[in-house]
C-alpha cells in the first residue's frame, strides 16, 4: 500500500465521520500536511484560509508553538498519569484551577474528559445521579431542542436534535425529549416580533414540561450558540424567558460551551454573551486551542454535595476515563488559556469581529442569501431558492455542499451545515484575512449562483443578474 498515493490509502484504510461513504470511494479526501497561522496546506502544495477554524476549535490557528513546546515539556516530565482513585498529576490540578477561575457562574468542581461528547454524556448521567442523590428517582427527563448538536456518544448523540444522528442508530435513548429550535428567520411567524418569538419558544416549553410532568423534567441542555444546527443565534429575550420556566419547576441549566468557549461570541463565555446561569457547564474544543483532546465537565457546588453524598454511600464515584485530566492534555489547555490571556485574544476578538460581522451582511442583498447571521467570530449566510418566501432549495441539490467545494477551488475552506454557510475562523484571525476569507466566500457564492441557474433551481424572473 505504501506505493499508493495517499488519497487512496485513505479510501483504502479508514471510515471517515460525516461523511457519505460511498462518494468518499470515488471522491477521496483532501489532504492536509501542514498548518500555518490561519492557512492549512494541502499535499498539493496549495494553501486554504481555514473558515471554520478545523472544527470549531484550532482558535490559535495552526502553528502555536507554545503549545508544541508546552507538550514537549510535559511529555518529558510525566507523559501519562490518571486520575482514577485519589490520585493527581500536578498539571490537572493546576488546568481545574484555572478553569473555575474563569467560570462564567459559581462553579465548584471540574471533571475532565477527552472530548465534546464525553462532556454531554458525562452531563446526562450527573443529572441522573444527583436526581437519584437527592431522592427524586423519577426527575430524569433532560429536554434539549431540534438542530441543537451536543455530539455522537449514546447520549449525546440523543440529545443532539439532528434525525440523522438518530436514524439507524436506534436512538435517542429514553428519558431524552427534544423541544422547539427558536431559529426566529426560519420558524417566526409572519408579524410576529423576535420578542414576541423567544415568548412563544418559552411557552411551547413550559406546555412541554407541563404534559410530560414537571416532577420528571431534570434538566435543559442548550448551546449559547446553536453551532453545528447552522450558528443559530437566540432570539432576544429567549434565555431570559426560558431560564424562568426552569427555575419555575426545578429544571437544571445546561450550558454546552463546546464552541462558544473561550472567547468566540467576544466574551469569554457564550453564557456572558447572553446573561445565562447554568448550573453546569461543558467545554471541549477551543479549551485547548484544537491541539489535544480534552474536555471538561463544570459543577455548581449543589450538584457537588449530591455527588459526594450518593459515592459516600455507593462506595465510590463510578465514572471516568483512563485520560480523564491527562497531564499532556492538560499542560496544552493550562497553555492555551496562558495565551488567551497574555495576547489578550478578547480584545482582539472584539476588535476584529465588527470587520466580519460587517463584512458578511454585505452578502444580505445577495440574490440567493435569506439570511446573514452572526456574533463575534461566528457567522452563517443561508442561501434559499427563493427570497421572499424564504424557501430553501431541495436537500438533494446539495447547493450548499456546492458552494464549499467552490471554497475549495477558491483557497477557503468553509463548512455547510445544509445550506447555511459556516464562518468560524481561528480566533487570531487579522482583518486583511478576514477580508481574503470573504473575498473567495463572494466568488464561491458567484459560481453557485451560476450553477443554480443553469440547474433552474431560481425563477430568472426574481432575480436581477448582478452588475459585473
Ligand atoms: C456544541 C457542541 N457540543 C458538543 C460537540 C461534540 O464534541 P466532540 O466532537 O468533541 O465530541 C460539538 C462538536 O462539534 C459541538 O459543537
Amino acid at each position: 500500500m505504501a506505493n499508493m498515493n495517499l488519497g487512496s490509502r485513505d479510501v483504502a484504510t479508514t471510515i471517515h465521520p460525516y461523511t457519505n461513504l460511498k462518494r468518499h470511494e470515488s471522491d477521496g479526501p483532501l489532504v492536509i500536511t501542514e498548518g500555518d497561522g490561519v492557512f492549512v496546506r494541502g499535499e498539493d502544495g496549495k494553501l486554504y484560509l481555514e473558515g471554520l477554524a478545523g472544527l470549531w476549535n484550532a482558535s490559535l490557528g495552526f502553528s502555536e508553538r507554545r503549545l508544541a513546546e508546552a507538550a514537549y515539556r510535559q511529555m518529558l516530565k510525566l507523559p501519562s498519569y490518571h486520575t482514577f482513585s485519589h490520585k493527581a498529576a500536578d498539571i490537572g490540578i493546576e488546568l481545574a484551577d484555572k478553569l473555575l477561575s474563569l467560570a462564567p457562574a459559581p462553579m465548584s468542581k471540574v471533571f475532565f474528559v477527552n472530548s465534546g461528547s464525553e462532556a454531554n454524556d458525562t452531563v446526562v448521567k450527573l443529572v441522573w445521579y444527583y436526581n437519584n442523590a437527592i431522592g427524586r428517582p423519577n426527575k430524569k427527563k433532560i429536554l434539549s431542542r431540534a438542530k441543537a448538536y451536543h455530539g455522537v456518544t449514546v447520549a449525546s448523540a440523543s440529545l443532539t436534535g439532528f434525525p440523522n444522528n438518530h436514524r439507524d442508530f436506534d436512538l435517542p435513548i429514553p428519558n431524552i425529549l427534544h423541544v422547539e429550535c427558536p431559529h426566529f428567520y426560519r420558524f417566526g411567524q409572519a408579524g410576529e416580533s423576535e420578542e414576541a418569538f423567544a415568548g412563544r419558544m418559552a411557552a411551547s416549553l413550559e406546555q412541554r414540561i407541563l404534559s410530560e410532568g414537571p416532577e420528571t423534567v431534570a434538566a435543559f441542555i442548550a448551546e449559547p450558540v446553536m453551532g453545528a444546527g447552522g450558528v443559530i443565534l437566540p432570539p432576544s429575550t429567549y434565555f431570559e424567558k426560558v431560564q424562568d420556566v426552569l427555575h419555575k419547576y426545578d429544571i437544571l441549566f445546561i450550558a454546552d460551551e463546546i464552541i462558544c468557549g473561550f472567547g468566540r461570541t467576544g466574551n469569554m463565555w457564550g453564557c456572558e454573551a447572553y446573561r445565562l446561569k447554568p448550573d453546569m457547564i461543558t467545554c471541549a474544543k477551543a479549551l485547548s486551542a484544537g491541539y489535544m483532546p480534552i474536555g471538561a465537565v463544570m459543577v455548581s457546588e449543589p450538584i457537588y454535595e449530591a455527588l459526594v453524598r450518593q459515592s459516600e454511600k455507593i462506595g465510590v464515584f463510578s465514572h471516568g476515563f483512563t485520560c480523564s485530566g491527562h497531564p499532556v492534555t492538560s499542560a496544552v489547555a493550562l497553555e492555551t488559556l496562558k495565551i488567551y490571556e497574555q495576547d489578550d485574544i478578547l480584545s482582539h476578538v472584539r476588535r476584529v469581529s465588527p470587520r466580519l460581522q460587517a463584512g458578511l451582511r454585505q452578502f444580505a442583498d445577495h440574490p440567493l442569501v435569506g439570511e446573514v447571521r452572526g456574533i463575534g467570530l461566528i457567522g452563517a449566510v443561508e442561501l434559499v431558492a427563493d427570497k421572499p418566501t424564504k424557501t430553501p432549495f431541495p436537500s438533494v441539490e446539495g447547493v450548499g455542499a456546492f458552494l464549499t467545494q467552490r471554497g475549495h477551488h477558491h483557497g477557503v475552506i468553509l463548512r455547510p451545515m445544509g445550506d447555511s454557510i459556516a464562518f468560524c475562523p481561528p480566533l487570531i484571525i487579522s482583518e486583511s484575512e478576514i477580508d481574503l476569507m470573504l473575498e473567495r466566500f463572494s466568488l464561491s457564492l458567484e459560481d453557485t449562483l451560476a450553477m443554480v441557474r443553469e440547474r433552474g433551481l431560481i425563477e430568472y424572473a426574481s432575480v436581477p443578474v448582478l452588475a459585473k
